[in-house]
């Protein structure tokens, strides 16, 4: 007779069980069932901490649909800070998110899971550079994106991101801008609105690596697929797709698809975890996943987001002189 061992009745984890159901498209349950315990925890100490979280788009499932309190593109996250009613803001995303937090919610105590998570387009460019490009131009407004240091936005006139960059480069009614850092940001958005945009040369790593032979052969493999890139990339990738906008722009365009009207193929040129997210709200949607992965973004996990709240770490801190000339370029944008 075989020796029976009786298995321990799991611990009940009621919150964590009303989580997967949001995830439970694209989480397997045997995953969920490792990561079952630090969601109950993360529930609680929110709780305990009166505490939110506010994560990006690019986080992974388990933290976009099972922890996040918040959840969106650089903007929508930006403009929820500003009005967030709690004490702490555990930002899941990266350093200058946190900052920009920080900048909306001086009195709220702020915390980045991993203080290594940064930012190719924040660290390409200083407070230096961007005096020196004002020397070189003088009276040329400053739009700077919102992936950048407070250091950088205190030198700015006014920041974007990629769902309004168009929007806050129409508001400024001038013919010639700096846009910083990202010079295929500035050169997609150069082409869309005529102006003559003087740029730096940074880019993101994720969306540079994107080429538009990438596309041509998502094309071919795919025929009929509808294809949305993001504006960061290269202008040869966004004049190859079908759509050019934002991480929440993006959602929008996969909402307005008629469900049922034909089986709908999508490709999402941007960050790995934004289709699995998007794949979870429309499993109607097939999704194409040409993704390249954003180690920055890739810092935030169960078990940091745990210990950011059970430590109360890394609380950020700005200097309240440059906190105040950057928040003023970060309410511009937002009065936008
Ligand atoms: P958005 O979410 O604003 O589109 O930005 C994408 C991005 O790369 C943020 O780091
Ligand atoms: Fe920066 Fe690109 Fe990562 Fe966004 S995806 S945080 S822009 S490196």
């Amino acid at each position: 007779m075989p020796v029976l061992t009786p298995t321990r009745p799991r611990a009940r984890l009621p919150l964590a069980d009303a989580a997967f159901q949001r995830v439970c498209h694209v989480v397997p349950a045997v995953e969920w069932a490792t990561m079952a315990d630090d969601v109950e925890a993360i529930w609680r100490l929110k709780r305990q901490r009166n505490a939110v979280i506010l994560a990006h788009n690019y986080m992974t499932p388990e933290i976009f649909h099972g922890v996040a309190d918040i959840t969106g593109d650089s903007l929508a996250l930006a403009r929820q800070a500003a009005s967030v009613d709690a004490d702490v803001i555990v930002l899941a995303g990266v350093h200058f998110m946190a900052e920009t937090a920080k900048l909306l919610n001086p009195d709220k105590t702020v915390l980045i899971p991993d203080l290594r998570s940064g930012c190719s387009l924040a660290e390409s460019i200083t407070a230096e550079d961007v005096q020196a490009l004002k020397q070189a131009h003088p009276g040329v407004p400053v739009v700077a994106y919102v992936n950048t240091s407070a250091a950088v936005k205190a030198e700015s006139d006014i920041c974007c991101t990629s769902g309004n960059a168009e929007e806050v480069v129409r508001s400024l009614g001038v013919e010639r801008l700096i846009m910083i850092p990202d010079q295929y940001l500035a050169a997609n958005i150069a082409a869309k609105t005529g102006v003559e945009v003087i740029t730096h040369p940074g880019a993101c790593e994720v969306h540079e690596r994107f080429t538009p032979r990438d596309i041509e052969q998502i094309r071919l493999d795919h025929p009929g697929v509808t294809v949305l890139a993001h504006p960061e990339c290269p202008p040869p990738v966004v004049q190859a797709a079908d759509y050019a906008g934002s991480t929440a722009d993006m959602v929008e365009y996969v909402a307005g698809i008629e469900p049922g009207a034909q089986p709908a193929t999508v490709a999402l040129i941007t960050e790995c975890s934004m289709s699995d997210n998007v794949a979870q709200l429309y499993p109607g949607v097939a999704f194409v996943r040409p993704c390249n992965l954003c180690p920055h973004m890739k810092r935030n996990t169960l078990g940091s987001i745990r210990r950011s709240l059970e430590t109360m770490t890394h609380e950020v801190a700005l200097r309240p002189e440059t906190a105040a000339r950057a928040l003023a370029a970060v309410q511009r944008m937002l009065e936008v």
